[in-house]
């Protein structure tokens, strides 16, 4: 049995055939029909963060995977949160019930306490600023499909780097890949963490760190924007400081390549304003539905289905 608990978990052929696999499965998605491979399997949804997206997502894999779906959103407000039970506990528990779980938690060692105490497969739907790897593959996915290619590629990841643990997926993710450029545009406090940064360049890629975003633009194959991780803060005013830090404006959006295309795992906040939504190289709506798709595969590989 295995979980999906890192980015760095996963070999380079493993994301080629999950993505083999969502791109079937994203007929299915686009359909908004069901296939039966889960038959009648259970998916347990733990969710002690706030999400809507992403839970839904998960449910919406299993549920168009044919399987059933039991959810909590509120995990830290449980019986046996409040009750002070160990995550090894309820991945025992849980495990009795559901046959696959998905759990976000704002820690990072979280997933690992209760991946070693389920008999499921566990599957980090995020884990505090660690990691997001379902939301990394489903950018990856993004790129592959509209892009057509893994590598050569130019990437520019802008703003708040050191606590989107969706950017941080990315990269280890893309450290499988072949010739990729990284532009990592942030505020000197928020750039990426160091020791994503080292591997990064000891594996051989470039990588460049500046403020400056309108410079990074042209070239740039994809941009990767988040919000401004508030949560992570150790205050609001802290967050203030950089909140509307970079704008991507409409103006800014022509300064990169035509062909180049937007991605955001949403929610977003004034980085991102509604006035990009109708230029064609905006794909975070695409997103959410390659999200789905990329679930269920992840989802039916470890079931084993
Ligand atoms: C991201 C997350 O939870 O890290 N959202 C998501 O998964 N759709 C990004 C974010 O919250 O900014």
């Amino acid at each position: 049995m295995r979980h999906l608990l890192n980015s760095s978990d996963l070999s380079k052929d493993e994301i080629l055939s999950l993505f083999e696999k969502a791109k079937r499965y994203l007929e299915v998605v686009k359909g908004r029909t069901r296939v039966n491979d889960a038959n009648g399997k259970i998916l347990a949804t733990l969710f002690y963060e706030p999400s809507t997206r992403t839970r839904f997502s998960f449910e919406t894999a299993m549920l168009r995977l044919g399987g059933h779906v039991i959810s909590n959103a509120q995990m830290n407000d449980t019986s046996s949160a409040k009750k002070g039970e160990t995550l090894y506990d309820t991945g025992k528990v849980v495990s009795q019930l559901a046959d696959i779980i998905a759990m976000r938690h704002p820690e990072s060692k979280s997933v690992g306490q209760l991946a070693a105490g389920s008999e499921v497969p566990v599957v980090n739907g995020g884990n505090g600023a660690g990691d997001h790897p379902t939301q990394g593959l489903l950018d990856l996915f993004t790129m592959l499909h509209d892009i057509g290619r893994l590598e050569n590629l130019t990437i520019t990841m802008v703003g708040d780097l050191k606590y989107s643990r969706v950017l941080h997926s990315q990269c280890v993710l893309l450290s499988q890949f072949k010739d990729i450029r990284f532009r990592l545009i942030s505020p000197a406090a928020l750039r990426m963490p160091v020791d994503i940064v080292n591997d990064l360049k000891a594996k051989g890629f470039q990588v460049e760190e500046r403020e400056d975003l309108e410079a990074a633009l042209p070239g740039t194959d994809v941009i990767s924007l988040t919000r401004v991780q508030q949560e992570r803060f150790p205050s609001p005013e802290d967050f203030l400081k950089y909140r509307g830090m970079y704008v991507f404006t409409p103006e800014l959006l022509q300064k990169t390549n035509d062909d180049s295309i937007l991605i955001h795992p949403l929610p977003r906040l004034d980085e991102l304003p509604e006035s990009v939504d109708a230029d064609t190289r905006a794909r975070y709506f695409e997103q959410v539905q390659n999200g789905v798709a990329v679930r269920m595969a992840i989802l039916s590989t470890l079931l084993e289905l």
